[in-house]
């Protein structure tokens, strides 16, 4: 299927330039927009500076646009104030303009920092309920939430990807589970802008053994990854921090950030 208009927010990002190219293939424009300036690096793509923060910028960036890849966000822990805004403000401003625009679909950069504070020992799928390993992972299940009620109320679509690390290989031993190649990752984008579905959670993560996830969502739809991070893991199996929390949660670091007293306390409560 091909669409007319794809708009990409936070497109001159880290993500989101690891998959722009791809994406350009699937439509006819591919509309770029983040607060900061643009360079274009296809045939189709249009470049629009704006801050999603601001609601009147919101609807002539979605006017005749099909489909959001939304990536625009503040992508660690913050304190409150730039979260409400980069993270909060920017869902709500989004979602209300795709909804009275007719858009028919979103596909989000959700977080593994969602569901941070489950212990390493579990493995979880979809309907696992949120457990947030900091305010950052907080606004990710925010993000979650409005787009299970935009689908429900109004029929718009969205598909939340909660991303692992993306990157071009794992970096240290927590990777070896949470990993996802950008080419793996711009395959699930590719099916949440194509696949039938209301709303959808799945994980961005490539097929690695040591994964937390049971993605079988994902698979359901037809994602195939083409990665793993397995051949990776003897070189970084000690890779590892010191902390105890961020060793026992899958969150890692962002679940040891400021956690208070008893490292056992989110598993023993199950
Ligand atoms: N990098 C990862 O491995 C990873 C993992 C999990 C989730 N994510 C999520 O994926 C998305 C992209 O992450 P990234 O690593 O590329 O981050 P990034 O900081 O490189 O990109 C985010 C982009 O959003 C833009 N942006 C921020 N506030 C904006 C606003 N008010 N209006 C318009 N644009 C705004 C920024 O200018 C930036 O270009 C984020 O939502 C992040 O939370 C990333």
């Amino acid at each position: 299927m091909s669409l007319n208009r794809i708009l990409v927010t936070g497109a001159g990002g880290k993500v989101a330039r690891s998959v722009r190219a791809r994406l350009g293939e699937l439509c006819t424009e591919l509309r770029l927009t983040d607060i900061v300036p643009l360079q274009s690096t296809g045939p189709n793509q249009t470049l629009h500076v704006a801050d999603l923060v601001d609601p009147a910028t919101l609807p002539a960036l979605v006017d005749g646009v099909d489909a959001i890849v939304h990536f625009a966000g503040y992508p660690r822990e913050a304190e409150w104030p730039v979260l409400l805004d980069a993270n909060i403000r920017t869902v709500i401003h989004l979602w209300e303009a795709a909804a009275a625009a007719g858009v028919q679909r979103i596909v989000y950069a959700s977080s593994n920092h969602a569901v941070g504070y489950y212990a390493r020992s579990e493995r979880i799928d979809h309907r696992a309920p949120p457990r947030p390993d900091s305010r950052y992972g907080v606004t990710k299940v925010f993000m979650e939430a409005t787009a299970s009620l935009y689908a429900d109320k109004c029929g718009l679509r969205a598909m939340g990807v909660r991303i692992g690390y993306c990157g071009p290989e794992p970096l240290e031993a927590r990777m070896l589970s949470h990993w996802v190649h950008p080419d793996d990752l711009a395959q699930l984008i590719e099916i949440g802008l194509q696949a039938d579905y209301h709303h959808e959670i799945v994980y961005g993560v490539s097929a690695n053994s040591a994964s937390w996830y049971d993605n079988h969502r994902a698979e359901a739809l037809g994602y195939k990854p083409r990665h793993s991070a397995d051949p990776f893991a003897a070189a970084l199996a000690a890779v590892r921090s010191n902390d105890p929390v961020a060793e026992r949660y899958q969150g890692g670091s962002f679940a040891a950030a400021g956690h208070v007293g008893d490292a056992d306390r989110p598993a023993r409560a199950g």
